[in-house]
């Protein structure tokens, strides 16, 4: 649905993956996007434009010099009409144009003139990718908020094998999808405006250079909560360990590893926020000391002493003043019992209780079951649900406490 009826520019840049992105034109052309096609003079080299016109069922814009007739310059009138600007495949090249605003061809003039989201794809050889200069440029975009579909390693075609390859056709249409969707609010959009943190994911307690003390948190809870609360209209930051799903494109995300780097990114950023829903796995211990060479083994057993790490939850409770605080309590036994005096023990709003041990419940799953307990000791209990439902429950329990606080 995301799709229909919304502008897409696809741009195409002299890339040997460029066969893909004629997929792409097709998969965008069938799902109702309008798509119009902008190559590059190299891209036109490897495939002939014929092909795009036909799929996309639109001219194909190669030189802003020699197009159309109306009186607005075509890259200005295209660039008001986008929904989308997602370049597939995205050169070393046009990712050094785009880095450094220059607009020396019809591609990159659009890419200036454009204020609709961008999303790039990159794919190259895997020395192109790792080269400074380029990551450099990478970076500069990524800081700018342009979205980027990473690529992924293997078998390249120039003959190498490493990082470099263009990721598939479903991941770049998720991907576009999920930033087209985040464009268009929902019809509900009863967080319109209001500051939402969310964490996602496991921590790594590191015990040497290779090893790490972690969980089996997969960070899909936080992801479903992250996109649903932007759906609604939120203003989300998304803090997120380490996952098994990669986080969701056009919502921004501060990466953290351990529990101290998610306690200070979560810290940081509180008194900016009005909702904190705290989806991710921080490890409660870690190595009391990293042991910075591997560790050797030996023919005895080995003890490794622990340390508390802070208590991210414990620590938002006592310092809120005016944010909803949402934990979560991931119990084996006792579940509403001990969810209840974990909600009074670390003073937050709202506790989403989950057994996780109960059949499609807990990590890694797509769907979860939980129990939603309040303050006032209202206790909602949702049926087995998919991870994207749990989520807008509990936004819609949280919207209610807000507006009974006021
Ligand atoms: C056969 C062939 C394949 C290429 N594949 C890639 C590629 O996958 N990624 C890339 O960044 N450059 C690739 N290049 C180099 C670019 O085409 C070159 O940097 C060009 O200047 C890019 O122009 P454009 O960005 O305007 O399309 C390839 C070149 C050739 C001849």
């Amino acid at each position: 649905m995301e799709f229909r009826d919304r502008t897409i520019i696809l741009g195409v840049t002299g890339g040997i993956a460029i066969h893909k992105s004629l997929d792409l034109a097709s998969q965008l052309v069938k799902r109702g996007a309008c798509v119009h096609v902008v190559m590059t003079e190299n891209a036109i080299r490897l495939v002939q434009p014929l092909q795009f016109q036909v799929i996309s069922r639109n001219p194909v814009l190669l030189d802003l010099f020699d197009a159309g007739t109306d009186w607005k310059p075509p890259h200005i009138d295209l660039a008001d009409r986008a929904d989308l600007l997602a370049i597939v495949p995205v050169t070393a090249n046009i990712i050094g144009k785009l880095a450094n605003g220059i607009a020396d061809d019809a591609l990159s003039t659009i890419a200036v003139s454009v204020h609709c989201p961008i999303l790039l794809a990159p794919a190259m050889n895997g020395h192109m990718y790792q080269n400074p200069f380029v990551q450099r440029n990478l970076t500069t975009l990524k800081t700018h908020g342009v979205h980027f579909i990473e690529p992924a390693s293997g078998d390249l075609a120039c003959g190498y094998e490493g990082v470099g390859r263009l990721n598939t056709v479903e991941t770049i249409l998720e991907g576009a999808g999920n930033i087209l969707t985040s464009t268009v609010r929902s019809e509900v959009e009863d967080l319109r405006g209001v500051r939402v943190l969310v964490t996602a994911g496991a921590t790594r307690e590191y015990i040497d250079p290779v090893r790490f003390i972690t969980n089996r948190s997969s960070g899909k809870m936080g992801y479903a909560i992250a996109e649903a609360a932007t759906q609604r209209g939120a203003e989300v930051q998304l803090v997120s360990g380490t996952a098994t799903v990669s986080p969701p494109v056009g919502i921004k995300t501060q990466h953290v590893e351990t529990t101290l780097e998610m306690y200070d990114a979560v810290l940081e950023a509180f008194n900016k926020t009005d909702v904190v829903i705290m989806a991710g796995a921080p490890a409660d211990y870690r190595p009391h000391e990293f042991t910075p060479h591997k560790i050797k083994k030996t023919a005895g057993t080995l003890t490794l002493p622990l340390e508390r790490n802070p208590d991210i939850a414990q620590t938002l409770g006592e310092r809120k003043t005016h944010q909803t605080v949402v934990c979560f309590a991931a119990e084996t036994d006792d579940l509403l019992e001990n969810a209840k005096k974990k909600l009074g023990r670390k003073n937050c709003d709202l506790i989403v209780a989950n057994d996780i041990l109960a059949e499609g419940a807990g990590f890694q799953s797509d769907t979860n079951i939980v129990t939603l307990l309040d303050r006032d000791d209202r206790c909602e209990q949702l049926p087995l649900s998919s991870k994207r439902d749990v989520a807008d429950a509990i936004l819609t329990k949280v919207v209610s406490i807000r507006n009974s606080a006021k």
